[in-house]
């Protein structure tokens, strides 16, 4: 048994993960305790028997007394408590679904379908920080990883199609009261086959911009709209998560000092619910047969799907209504664009929550018993 500390597994990403890792049968091999900054502290999540008392998620004491430590409890809580782990020696394993870490010289990005050997070199040295990524970043690797693997990609552009999950919980349920809001302000008109629809869409803008309409969380109206900014404005007219697509992949890769691929694109949040959406253009290094490319792209891993770039097939299995819940990612609208045998257009779709956020986690507690790596428990 592989003694675990898990904090913030009552958020979105944290229910994901327990979900995943119940369904998986993954609790008959981990002895789990459960954090919590609640107070009262609440009950542990049914794993199927009894587990241990809850902790206080801010109790250092505790935390420390484990070999292994999966925080999904978001960048601030990291920020506080994994440096003062670590200042008191704590030598665990931490697995963090936030970024505060990511980038860190002594940190790994975690998508281990694209980049096992990156993981597994990094517990031979001793790296004990394991990040999950960017989701954008994660699902366009697990999509296109077999081009990037087989360094075919010269350089790559992301139009990203972001759903509201990856704002938050919160922002979730905006989205839905931001439709309810748009459609209650046209509910007579809209059982009317007489009525004028420039008459409907002028009351829908007219509903967006209202003082009351539910824009707390996005600040904006998102339904009806998208909104092309997502992330810190880092003040150059690029965002920051425009910005992560380029160092987080390259890091996931692990291609540094002049290696990189070049990445870059634009990111846009639109009224999807949990699956994230992109558009590629691919300058391939080489000019190679359309089934080549789809050769590759498809035999990357066991998740990715070629989905034939016809409009059934597409409109069947390549948008976030089919992709939902599933951990498959769907490759498709693979075509060679007019400049040239090397430009390529692709398209993908991934749940945010899976492979975006909690699967790596949950794979990298996997990998951590596979190796025998998890250290000896301190628990009593
Ligand atoms: N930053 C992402 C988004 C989610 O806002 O959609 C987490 O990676």
């Amino acid at each position: 048994m592989m003694d675990v500390g898990f904090i913030g597994w009552r958020g979105m990403v944290g229910s994901v993960l327990m979900q995943r890792m119940r369904e998986t049968d993954d609790f008959a091999a981990i002895a789990p305790v459960f954090f919590s900054s609640a107070k009262p502290l609440p009950q542990p999540p049914d794993i199927g028997r009894a587990v241990p008392p809850m902790r206080d998620a801010h109790d250092l004491d505790a935390l420390a007394r484990l070999p292994v430590l999966v925080s999904c409890q978001g960048g601030d809580y990291t920020s506080e408590v994994h440096p003062k782990l670590r200042a008191r020696g704590w030598n665990g394993y931490w697995i963090d679904a936030a970024s505060a870490l990511r980038m860190k010289d002594d940190a790994v990005i975690i998508l281990d379908p694209v980049n096992r050997p990156v993981i597994d070199a990094a517990l031979a040295r001793g790296v004990k920080d394991y990040i999950g990524g960017n989701c954008t970043v994660s699902l366009m690797l697990m999509g296109l990883g077999g081009l990037f693997q087989a360094d075919l990609v010269e350089w790559a552009t992301a139009m990203t199609y972001q759903a509201a999950s990856g704002a938050g919980a919160q922002h979730m349920r905006e989205l839905l009261e931001q439709m309810g809001d748009l459609h209650r302000s046209v509910h007579g008109r809209l059982s009317d086959p007489a009525a004028a629809i420039l008459d409907i869409d002028q009351t829908v803008h007219a509903a967006m911009r209202r003082a009351d309409f539910p824009r707390q969380h996005f600040e904006h109206a998102l339904a009806g709209s998208l909104l092309p900014w997502i992330d810190k404005d880092l003040g150059d007219g690029q965002s920051r998560e425009e910005w992560k697509a380029h160092a987080e992949a390259n890091k996931i890769l692990g291609r540094t000092n002049g290696a990189e691929v070049m990445l870059d694109g634009i990111c846009v949040r639109v009224g999807a619910m949990r699956c994230h959406s992109q558009a590629l253009t691919i300058k391939l290094k080489r000019d190679l047969p359309l089934a080549e490319v789809e050769a590759i792209i498809g035999s990357a891993n066991a998740w990715v799907k070629v989905v034939p770039n016809d409009k059934r097939a597409t409109l069947d299995a390549l948008t976030p209504a089919a992709v939902t819940g599933s951990l498959d990612i769907p490759v498709g609208r693979l075509r060679k664009l007019p400049m040239g045998g090397e430009y390529l257009s692709a398209f993908t779709v991934g749940d945010q929550l899976l492979w975006g956020a909690a699967e790596p986690l949950r794979r990298m507690l996997g990998i951590l018993r596979e190796s025998g790596n998890s250290g000896t428990s301190k628990l009593n």
